[in-house]
């Protein structure tokens, strides 16, 4: 590994504060940026993460907003051969694809060529990154087409003696993290280099830190989550830790995060409904339902739940307010009773931390409530922060992006950071500046 001799320089790059009611903590990241270091010449790994919404049918790209967010990062890395791992969905799902869509609509976007490869670490992928010559950059393919990658488990040594990070820190100088939107997932392309390789945050990744910090200092009161989508367990941790650590004031569920809460407080919802998020849930579905209840007995004023449901009856939105329920069809969508008392906290709300859809917002019928809050949000004073990959691509689309306070490129990763937990992605960062910080232009500045 050539670039242990190579010198980095250092400083600190990110510090931010935050100052919760009930919680006051110190969040602060020592990582390396890319304007303290010379990557001229070297071979960098960038772990990216543009998995993006694709049509169901033609696998056409429904937005780029994450691929178009990796370009500052890339122009910082115009003289470098760069090696890009990025993932699209996960095994099981209909989305997962290779990445060669990716590096198209990328070179696209860049007017450069992006080379792709058929492999991940074997003979192609270390050969195509042989051949790289600097300013040239390579795609590997979904790097979760890898079962390492998937299923180790373990500190960030047990992730450094999985196959992809041994064979690719034989290769590279240096690994840049720019994939703000998975730092919560602790896997070997994540958090495997910390200590193989000098790992710096990328210009996306600072930027969200950045300002997700800012989101949280001091945050004007009252401060709501709206949490929607399918994600229900990675929700309902995040609800877990938002009223436990007082981040929130309220929790409004939407979405599949809603019918979880109207499953546990004793509505009936249908044996449909109940299905699909068993469906979702699969073997966390015991877990998720224990950690719901308890908060749900823990914080019964502060989960609001909606009163009113749309089902998805002989193809025709149909509401009906909950004492209706059981009915045959699926919920799609909140009531409009609901629509209206959430778009009200919303716009009465100092802070709004969002994540995930309303409801089945692809079908125009069910895309009320989604755009009701979205459009409450960007009407409303209050602070907003939109996390997701759904909500984003949302916001863009209606045009709203400048009227939030900040339009994370994370889900998951936002919400997480948001609510207090240490990011994997984050604290591998850190780890890796303790190791590598050190420069030929200037002494060590210790901080
Ligand atoms: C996301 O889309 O939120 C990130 O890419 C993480 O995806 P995951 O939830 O499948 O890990």
């Amino acid at each position: 590994m050539t670039f242990r001799a190579f010198a980095i320089a250092m400083t600190r790059v990110w510090t931010g504060r935050i100052k919760n009611r009930g919680l006051v903590g110190l969040v602060m990241a020592k990582v390396l940026n890319l304007d303290e270091v010379d990557l001229d010449g070297r071979t960098v790994l960038v772990r990216v993460d543009i998995n993006s919404p694709l049509d169901p049918v033609t696998n056409v790209f429904l937005d780029d907003t994450r691929i178009k967010r990796i370009i500052p990062t890339l122009n910082k890395l115009s003289k470098s051969k760069v090696v890009l791992l990025a993932h699209q969905s996960r095994p099981g799902k209909k989305d997962f694809t290779s990445t060669l869509g990716h590096s198209r609509e990328l070179g696209r976007l860049l007017g450069r060529t992006v080379k792709w490869v058929d492999d991940i670490y074997g003979k192609k992928a270390l050969t195509a990154i042989e051949s790289l010559e600097d300013g040239e950059l390579l795609m590997l393919n979904n790097v979760r087409m890898d079962e390492e990658e998937i299923s180790t488990k373990g500190d960030f040594d047990v992730m450094a003696q999985t196959q992809m990070v041994q064979n690719l820190s034989m290769i590279a100088d240096a690994f840049v993290n720019d994939a703000f939107a998975c730092a919560h997932r602790s896997s070997p392309s994540i958090v495997g280099f910390t200590n193989t390789l000098p790992c710096i945050a990328g210009e996306l990744m600072n930027y969200e830190l950045s300002k997700l910090s800012q989101a949280l200092d001091n945050p004007a009161r009252p401060c709501i989550a709206v949490l929607g989508g399918v994600k229900v367990d990675d929700s309902v941790i995040v609800a877990d830790n938002m009223l436990r650590n007082d981040v929130c004031d309220h929790i409004w569920v939407t979405g599949g995060v809603a019918n979880l809460f109207l499953f546990i407080s004793g509505i009936d919802i249908g044996d449909v409904n109940v299905d699909f998020l068993k469906g979702e849930l699969k073997g966390s579905w015991d877990s998720t339902i224990a950690m719901a209840s308890e908060l749900l007995m823990d914080y019964p004023e502060c989960i609001i739940m909606p009163s009113d449901v749309a089902l998805h009856l002989e193809g025709n939105r149909v509401d009906e307010p909950l004492k209706n329920l059981p009915l045959e069809g699926q919920i799609f969508d909140m009531g409009i009773t609901s629509i209206q008392s959430l778009s009200r906290a919303i716009k009465s709300a100092g802070t709004i931390i969002l994540n995930g859809p309303a409801g089945v917002f692809e079908l125009s019928d069910f895309a009320l409530g989604t755009v009701e809050m979205l459009n409450a949000c960007a009407e409303g004073d209050g602070y907003s922060v939109m996390g997701g990959g759904h909500t984003a691509t949302l916001v863009s689309k209606r045009g709203l992006a400048d009227k939030m306070g900040h339009v994370s490129t994370g889900g998951g990763a936002c919400l997480d950071l948001l609510a207090g937990r240490t990011l994997p992605g984050v604290a591998s960062l850190e780890e890796s500046a303790k190791q590598f910080r050190f420069s030929i232009s200037k002494p060590l500045d210790h901080q």
